[in-house]
């Protein structure tokens, strides 16, 4: 196995509260040692100089479109615009075509991963069959097939009494459930979010009170089963808060926020791009604020992208026909190292919410740079600037609002298993 030496870059270790300058020596596929004059004798060397050096981002939330909807993306595609922008590991939902909602389809995700992705990819099976909120899935045996999570996302469940029941069941697994929760009642053919910009536009509006009716259910019903509830893509302030209050009940909840979520407002819809339609829309300033500061606070979990592909003609439509969902791997980083920039967040912090935390919850490796973890590390220049064109990505699809827009911070190197897996000046390396 090889050995390979990150010296000199900013260790941003958050299982440690380390943050310092120091060399990081991997071998044998984990993290072999931290410190200065370390034995490099035989090492490949990666210059992290003026660099940040930080466990490998942990995505808990991706659309990889395999099996199905290849023209989109597919498992190669997807792991490897997934490295490019530093995540070494990235859960999978179970929108797919069949829907992952049996055995096999898991096993055919991770076997297909195996040979084709540079990162580690965790299938997220289906909550329910064929997403349609009826019947659950065999949760147990989707579990021995890979399954990390249970989630419709896409989907919300409108029936409550079945919702109880896969939560019920989720504790006995011991699996978090993810909810996408948009009340499909409230949202009916709501495009953009419902206040000044639905009207000015004349699109039909979806209401932040979408979210937050079923934010406040599902809350209700952890608390109700005791099991693990993780809310997808947080966009509103009042499911921040029904969170916040959640957690200081001592419930078992954890939640993510989208670079998207955190950042554009729908202000960004204004000249009817249409690849600033997704779901949940992007919201009021006041919103975007407030899932800013839940992440600060602790509240929001985790980073998790929601990268959604869609092919450029599916995108290429009057925005009520578009599909919602943009991609998100390569542009994660600089997106959000703006709260980093503004003072808003620590950087030691952030990386807990890109990496430990994420593989907390879904117990993976993961998350920590300590001696004899798996050697996943990202190196990330965190003031270099760059202009992003999804064209030269490595994702199939272009559907990006940050097209043709000045980035600054950028992945640099991305090692998974103690393999260097992307470099910015070579690519992506294997498989
Ligand atoms: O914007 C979104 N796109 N939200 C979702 O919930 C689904 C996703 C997709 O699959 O395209
Ligand atoms: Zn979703």
């Amino acid at each position: 196995m090889s050995r390979i030496l990150i010296l000199g870059g900013r260790l941003l270790d958050p299982a440690s509260a380390r943050d310092e300058t120091a060399d990081l020596l991997l071998e044998g596929g984990c993290i072999a040692a931290a410190g200065s004059d370390l034995d490099s004798r035989g090492a490949e060397v990666i210059d992290a100089a003026g660099c940040w050096v930080a466990p490998g981002f942990v995505d808990l939330h991706t659309h990889l479109r395999e099996p199905g909807q290849e023209h989109k993306e597919d498992i190669a595609s997807g792991g490897r615009s997934a490295v490019a922008g530093g995540f070494t590991s990235l859960a999978c939902m179970a929108n797919t075509e069949p829907v992952n909602d049996d055995p096999a389809t898991t096993d055919y995700i991770i076997d297909r991963a195996r040979q084709e992705s540079p990162a580690r990819v965790y299938p997220i099976a289906a909550a329910t069959k064929g997403l349609k909120g009826e019947i659950m899935t065999e949760m147990s045996a989707l579990m021995a097939a890979g399954a990390v999570a249970f989630s419709d996302d896409g989907k919300t469940i409108m029936d409550s009494g079945l919702m109880r029941r896969i939560l019920e069941y989720s504790r006995l697994v011991e699996v978090p459930v993810v909810v996408h929760c948009e009340d499909r009642m409230l949202v009916l053919d709501g495009v953009v979010n419902e206040g000044p910009v639905s009207t000015k536009l004349g699109l039909p509006g979806n209401p932040a009170a979408a979210e937050e009716v079923h934010v406040s259910r599902d809350v209700r019903l952890a608390e109700l089963t005791g099991a693990h509830l993780h809310v997808a893509h947080v966009s509103t302030a009042g499911a921040v808060k029904t969170i916040r209050e959640a957690r200081e009940r001592g419930v078992s909840i954890t939640a993510e926020a989208t670079p998207h979520h955190l950042t554009l407002t729908d202000a960004a819809a204004l000249d009817y791009d249409t690849n600033t339609k997704v779901a949940p829309p992007l919201r009021s300033a006041a919103d975007v604020e407030a899932c800013r500061r839940g992440l600060v606070d602790g509240t929001i979990d985790c980073v998790a992208t929601d990268h959604a592909p869609h092919a450029v003609h599916e995108k290429d439509q009057e925005y009520t026909a578009a599909p919602p969902g943009l991609i998100g791997f390569e542009t994660a980083v600089p997106v959000v190292l703006d709260l980093v920039r503004r003072d808003e967040i620590s950087p030691l912090e952030l990386i807990r919410r890109f990496s430990t935390n994420p593989a907390h919850i879904i117990q993976r490796p993961g998350g920590s740079l300590a001696d004899g973890e798996p050697g996943d590390v990202v190196v990330i220049d965190p003031n270099r600037r760059w202009t992003y064109d999804p064209a030269k990505g490595y994702s199939k699809s272009r559907n990006s609002p940050w097209a043709g827009l000045e980035m600054i911070g950028r992945t640099v190197a991305t090692l998974v298993e103690g393999r260097l897996v992307y470099h910015v000046d070579r690519g992506v390396l294997v498989p």
